[in-house]
């Protein structure tokens, strides 16, 4: 039996944004409850599962960490394809990182799939006194893309969990509505199909007799 058989649904989900915003503590404080004040820029791309149950459904997370440092950039794009959902992540601390968020979601738009889900996160939020990005700027700059915001803190471990479930949480709705719309086309296009049959049957006086002789 191979591993996959128990899990209902993997989905993989990338993190992103530029160097030392905090993408490899959001996901070990998410993983292992871990945090670290010096942690070393990641080297290309790191990956991380992560088992969790929603509505007793198994679901295995695939977790790509990648590195934020340009000189990665071309190996870090090849990676987002098949992801389906994204974490865009800013330091609250450094405006500069805030202002490269439409240069990620452009990339994660070119390289990644064109329904993947995106929750924008302003990390760091315990460093209030340093803060250089409001929150109201950030929730703006979600508006203006459509998508979910969240002001995390990977140190104080505030809100970490909370993202990742509105992220999967939006993930799975999406899934599950492209299931029923499939349902409805399927239940339309049989229902047209055995429209065709009604009339065959009709209208060929022998197909009584056919249909008992096998
Ligand atoms: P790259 O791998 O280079 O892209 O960086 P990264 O985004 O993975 O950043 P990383 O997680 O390595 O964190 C960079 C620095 O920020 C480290 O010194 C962390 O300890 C610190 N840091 C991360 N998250 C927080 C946080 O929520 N609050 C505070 N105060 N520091 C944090
Ligand atoms: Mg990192």
């Amino acid at each position: 039996m191979n591993n996959n058989d128990n899990y209902d649904l993997i989905l993989k989900l990338v993190l992103i944004g530029d160097s030392g915003v905090g993408k490899t503590n959001i996901l070990s404080r998410y993983n292992n409850n871990e945090f670290s004040l010096v942690t070393q820029p990641t080297v290309g791309v790191e990956f991380g599962n992560k088992i969790i149950k929603k509505e007793n459904k198994s679901i295995k997370l695939q977790l790509w960490d990648t590195a934020g440092q340009e000189r990665y950039k071309a190996i870090t794009n090849a990676f987002y394809k098949g992801s389906k959902g994204a974490f865009v992540v800013y330091d609250i601390t450094r405006k500069s990182s805030f202002l490269n968020i439409d240069k990620w979601i452009g990339e994660l738009k070119t390289n990644g799939s064109e329904d993947i889900l995106i929750i924008l996160v302003g990390n760091k939020s315990d460093l209030e006194d340093k803060r250089e990005v409001s929150t109201d700027e950030g929730e703006k700059k979600a508006k203006q893309y459509g998508i979910a915001f969240c002001e995390t803190s990977a140190l104080q471990g505030k809100n970490i969990e909370y993202a990742f479930n509105i992220l999967i949480d939006e993930i799975i709705l999406e899934i599950e509505n492209a299931k029923q719309k499939e349902m409805k086309n399927n239940k339309s296009n049989n229902k047209k199909k055995s429209k065709g049959i009604m009339l065959n049957t009709n209208n060929d006086k022998n197909n009584k007799k056919k249909k008992c002789c096998k």
